[in-house]
C-alpha cells in the first residue's frame, strides 16, 4: 500500500516534470516566434493594392486610362489595372478615327474588347469620347457637310456608339475641349464652324436620346485652377442648364505640370458642384521635367495626394482617373519632349510615391459636407 503510494506519488511528480517541460518549450516556441514576427517581414503588401477598397469606401472611382493592346495581350500591365484601380476609360479606342474610320464603317474590336474587360472585372466605363476636334477620320475631318449631313453624320456615330453599349458605359465625355488651348473663346472646330456654338447643346440632347440613364460631361483641360476658360466654362454650363440642356457633369481633365499643381482645385471644383452637376478629375497626370530627380518624383506624391483629396473635399466629385497606366504607356514623352514620369507606375511597372500619395489622400477622414463617411 505505502509502495503503491510512493509510486503513484512518484508517477505524479514525473507528470508534473514533464508537463511542466512541455509548457517550457511552449513558452520558448512562443517567444521566438513573436520575436521572429517582429524581426521579420511579413508577406509584402503590394503598394497600394487597397486603393479600390478606400476608393469605394469614400463613395468615389478611382479610374486609368487604358489602351486596348497592352490590354488584350500583357497580363502585367491587366493585374495594375485590376488590382489598384475602380473604373477605366478608352484611351483612344473610342475616338472617331478607331471607331468609325470609314464612313458608316465601323470597327468595334477595341471598344467591344474594353467594355468586355471592364465587365469582367467589375470595373466601371467611362465613354470617350464623341465630339472633338482631334483623332478624326479623314472622311470627317476634310468636313464638306452642310449642317443636316453633319446632324446626320453625329446622330448615326452616337447611335451606333452609345446606343451600342447602353446601360453597359455610366458615363460619356459627349464635349471634349470645347474651348481653345488657351481660353476662354470657344474652339473652332468642325462642329462649330458648322453648327455654331449650338453643336454643345445638340450633341448632348442627342446623346441623351441614344442613352438616357447615360451621365453626360463637358471635358476640358486647363480649367483645374480657375481663370478665364474656367469661367467662360462656367457660364456655358450654367446656360445650358437653364435651358434645360441634359449636361450631368464636368471632367477637370487635370494634365499637370510638376512644381505647378495649383492650389485651389476644390474651390473651383465647388462651384460647378454647386450648379448641380458632378465633377471628377478625368484625366490626372504630373509630368517632370527631365532630368527627372529622385526628389521630384517623392515630390510628386505631394500633388497626386492633392489632388485626391481635393476631390474628396468637393460633395459631387465622383472620382479621379489617372491618363495613363504606367510610364511605359503615358502620351507625354510623345507630346512633351523634355518630360516624363507623369504616372503612379514607372516603366518597370513598379508603383511610385505618387501610389502613396493617392492612398494617403483616401486613407484620411476627409471629406465635404455631404459626402458620406467611408465605410457608408
Ligand atoms: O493610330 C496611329 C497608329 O496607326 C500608328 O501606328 C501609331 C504609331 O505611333 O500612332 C497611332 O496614333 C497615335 C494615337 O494616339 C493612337 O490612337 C498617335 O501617334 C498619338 O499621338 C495619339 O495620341 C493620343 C492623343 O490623345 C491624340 O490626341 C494619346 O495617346 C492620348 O493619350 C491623348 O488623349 C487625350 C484625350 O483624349 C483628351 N485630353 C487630352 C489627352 C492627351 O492629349
Amino acid at each position: 500500500m505505502r509502495k503503491t503510494t510512493e509510486r503513484r506519488r512518484r508517477t505524479a511528480t514525473r507528470g508534473r516534470g514533464v508537463l511542466l517541460a512541455a509548457g517550457a518549450v511552449c513558452v520558448v516556441i512562443f517567444v521566438v516566434a513573436a520575436v521572429l514576427a517582429l524581426v521579420l517581414p511579413g508577406p509584402a503588401e503590394e503598394p497600394g493594392s487597397d486603393l479600390p477598397g478606400l476608393a469605394e469606401s469614400h463613395g468615389i472611382k478611382l479610374g486609368v486610362a487604358v489602351a486596348v493592346d497592352p490590354l488584350r495581350d500583357d497580363s502585367d500591365y491587366q493585374d495594375i489595372v485590376t488590382d489598384h484601380y475602380t473604373s477605366v476609360t478608352a484611351e483612344n479606342t473610342m475616338k472617331w478615327e478607331h471607331v468609325q474610320p470609314e464612313r458608316h464603317e465601323f470597327d468595334w474590336s477595341g471598344p467591344d474588347t474594353m467594355v468586355d474587360f471592364a465587365e469582367d472585372h467589375g470595373l466601371d466605363m467611362r465613354g470617350h469620347t464623341l465630339l472633338w476636334h482631334n483623332q478624326q477620320p479623314e472622311w470627317l475631318a476634310q468636313g464638306f457637310y452642310d449642317s443636316d449631313e453633319l446632324r446626320e453624320v453625329m446622330r448615326e456615330h452616337m447611335e451606333a456608339l452609345v446606343g451600342r453599349y447602353q446601360g453597359r458605359i455610366d458615363s460619356w465625355d459627349v464635349i471634349n475641349e470645347p474651348f481653345e488651348d488657351g481660353g476662354p473663346e470657344l474652339r473652332d472646330n468642325l462642329w462649330y464652324q458648322t453648327l455654331g456654338e449650338d453643336y454643345i447643346a445638340e450633341g448632348l440632347r442627342m446623346a441623351h436620346e441614344v442613352d438616357p440613364d447615360a451621365k453626360l460631361y463637358i471635358n476640358e483641360f486647363g480649367i483645374e485652377g480657375g481663370g478665364d476658360k474656367a469661367d467662360a466654362l462656367y457660364e456655358l454650363a450654367s446656360g445650358l442648364l437653364e435651358e434645360g440642356v441634359p449636361l450631368h457633369g464636368i471632367g477637370f481633365q487635370g494634365h499637370f505640370v510638376h512644381g505647378d499643381v495649383p492650389e485651389d482645385l476644390a474651390e473651383n471644383m465647388r462651384r460647378f458642384a454647386d450648379l448641380g452637376l458632378d465633377v471628377e478629375i478625368s484625366e490626372l497626370d504630373v509630368r517632370i521635367a527631365e532630368p527627372v530627380t529622385d526628389e521630384a518624383i517623392s515630390a510628386q506624391a505631394e500633388e497626386y495626394r492633392r489632388a485626391v483629396e481635393a476631390c474628396l473635399d468637393v460633395s459631387r466629385c465622383v472620382g479621379v482617373s489617372v491618363w495613363g497606366v504606367t510610364d511605359a504607356h503615358s502620351w507625354i514623352p510623345e507630346w512633351f519632349p523634355g518630360y516624363d514620369s507623369a504616372l503612379p507606375f514607372d516603366e518597370d511597372y513598379q508603383g511610385k510615391p505618387a501610389l502613396g500619395g493617392m492612398v494617403e489622400a483616401l486613407r484620411r477622414d476627409r471629406r465635404s459636407p455631404g459626402r458620406p463617411a467611408p465605410g457608408r
